[in-house]
């Protein structure tokens, strides 16, 4: 009965929240953790690092499992807020979260922050957004002053459009490229328009 419920939800319905938690119970994303896709990674660590070096406050939308935060590591942050649409990710990003984390089960399209935030990161989850630019224009106005956005999406058919819409509406700081043995992934860093 409850593989049917699930089933039902997520291929009737058509949850959102559904299918996430049965893709993450089913270890669909366990690849996230694997060596090649390490660079993206790598490139997001460097870019926090560097542009709020000590104690920057994170806001990461669709987190997942928690592996940016883990690979900031604790001392490069004084606050690490994540959120994602799925129980099952968040749960296990809680694992391994320490007193400066704070991991939130909440959709990107409705959720409002309460306080703002020196960094704000979608790692490959913008396009998972009904309104991507909009919702990167929402997030972009919990961003303190000389707050950065950070996105990154992977190349794919449809990711130069994107990248486009999102370059009309935001300035581009900068730009990175990773590239590993499985895919491409670009790195921009945005600030919102004007506010170079
Ligand atoms: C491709 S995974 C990337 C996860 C993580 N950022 C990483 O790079 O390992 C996309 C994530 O977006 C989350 N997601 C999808 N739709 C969402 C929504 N509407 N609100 C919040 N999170 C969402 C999924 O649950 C998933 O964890």
């Amino acid at each position: 009965m409850q593989s049917f419920t699930s089933f039902f939800k997520r291929k009737i319905l058509r949850i959102d929240r559904d299918r996430w938690n049965y893709q993450y119970d089913k270890g669909l994303w366990d690849g996230l953790k694997g060596l090649d896709e390490l660079a993206r990674f790598s490139v997001i660590v460097g870019y926090i690092k560097h542009l709020k070096p000590g104690q920057p406050e994170i806001l990461e939308i669709g987190c997942g499992e928690g592996f940016l935060q883990q690979r900031l590591q604790s001392q490069n942050y004084g606050r690490f807020v994540g959120l994602d649409i799925s129980d099952s990710a968040i749960e296990t990003a809680r694992v391994l979260a320490d007193e400066k984390c704070t991991y939130l089960v909440a959709d990107m399209d409705k959720h409002q922050p309460t306080v703002q935030f020196d960094m704000i990161i979608f790692n490959e989850s913008v396009y998972y957004s009904k309104h991507p630019v909009k919702t990167l224009q929402r997030f972009a106005t919990y961003l303190k002053a000389n707050g950065f956005l950070i996105v990154t999406i992977n190349d794919h058919k449809h990711s130069d459009e994107l990248w486009q819409s999102i370059k009309t509406a935001f300035d581009l700081f900068d730009e990175a490229t990773a590239i590993t043995s499985k895919s491409t992934c670009i790195c921009n860093v945005l600030l919102p328009k004007g506010a170079a």
